[in-house]
């Protein structure tokens, strides 16, 4: 069987599974750091890999950008196929002083702008999306074996990467303070767009999750990597992520 967006056959997809959202990115990966690759997908040409590192079968499956993207693909790879870790890698933007470009980034927590988590609970509660404890210690301990100095905390996950946040009249403006501002007063230390939807969907289904970044680009310094700066910066996120989602 498979779904309108996933050519995969059951079986074919991993419990283990690295989302990134690029599909290009997808397959270097799949390419660069997997043995026995097979590809399974590529409807809209959103690439699905499953191969194996270090002996044990993991999945690389492309996402696309954004809430609405990443769930189709991640509410299928859990309720289809069975995945049971999966680790998101990705880019974020730096928002606190703190946060420098290229550093790797471990999203504790994701706050978020979207309306799911809300809709989730008919807004009886916040919801706290969290990540999941395992895979943030060893993620952890791996970047350590691995010497990568990480930074860990809570990220905001927005449904518009084009907002007013940073303006100093923008629409959620108060007290003096951007609406950026105030986030990063609260410790929010980057900007991505889908870390909320893979901590609602993990909790909801009981399975483990984790997001990965590395800082592409810093909003308030307004800093920027380079697309091969990208490319090198990537493998050090990417083998934290593959050490970690193959950890007993
Ligand atoms: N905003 C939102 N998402 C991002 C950014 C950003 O600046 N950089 C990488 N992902």
């Amino acid at each position: 069987m498979s779904t309108p967006h996933n050519s995969a056959e059951i079986g074919e997809i991993a419990e283990r599974v690295l989302l990134p959202g690029d599909p290009v990115r997808a397959k270097v990966i799949a390419k660069n750091f997997l043995d026995d690759v097979k590809q399974y997908n590529e409807i809209r040409n959103i690439y699905g890999f499953t191969g194996k590192y270090k002996n044990v079968p993991v999945s690389i499956q492309a996402t696309g950008m954004g809430i609405p993207s990443f769930s189709i693909y991640v509410h299928e790879l859990i309720h289809v196929y069975g995945a049971k870790k999966l680790i998101r890698i990705g880019t974020c933007g730096g928002m606190h002083q703190d946060l420098n470009l290229r550093e790797v980034l471990i999203a504790q927590g994701a706050s978020t702008d979207s309306s799911i988590v809300e809709r989730e609970f008919g807004g009886a509660i916040n919801f706290s999306l969290l990540a999941n404890f395992e895979l943030l210690s060893k993620a952890v301990d791996n970047a350590k074996k691995l010497n990568v100095p990480v930074k860990v905390g809570n990220v905001i996950c927005t449904d518009r990467f084009y907002n007013d946040y940073g303006a100093e009249n923008g629409t959620y403006s108060s007290g003096g303070l951007t609406l950026n501002e105030k986030m990063i007063q609260h410790g929010i230390l980057a900007v991505e767009m889908e870390s909320a939807a893979l901590y609602l969907l993990a909790a909801a289904a009981n399975v483990q999750a984790l997001a990965i970044f590395t800082v592409s680009d810093h909003v308030v310094k307004k800093e920027y990597t380079t697309p091969e700066e990208r490319e090198t910066d990537f493998n050090d996120m990417v083998k934290i992520a593959l050490e970690t989602v193959i950890d007993k």
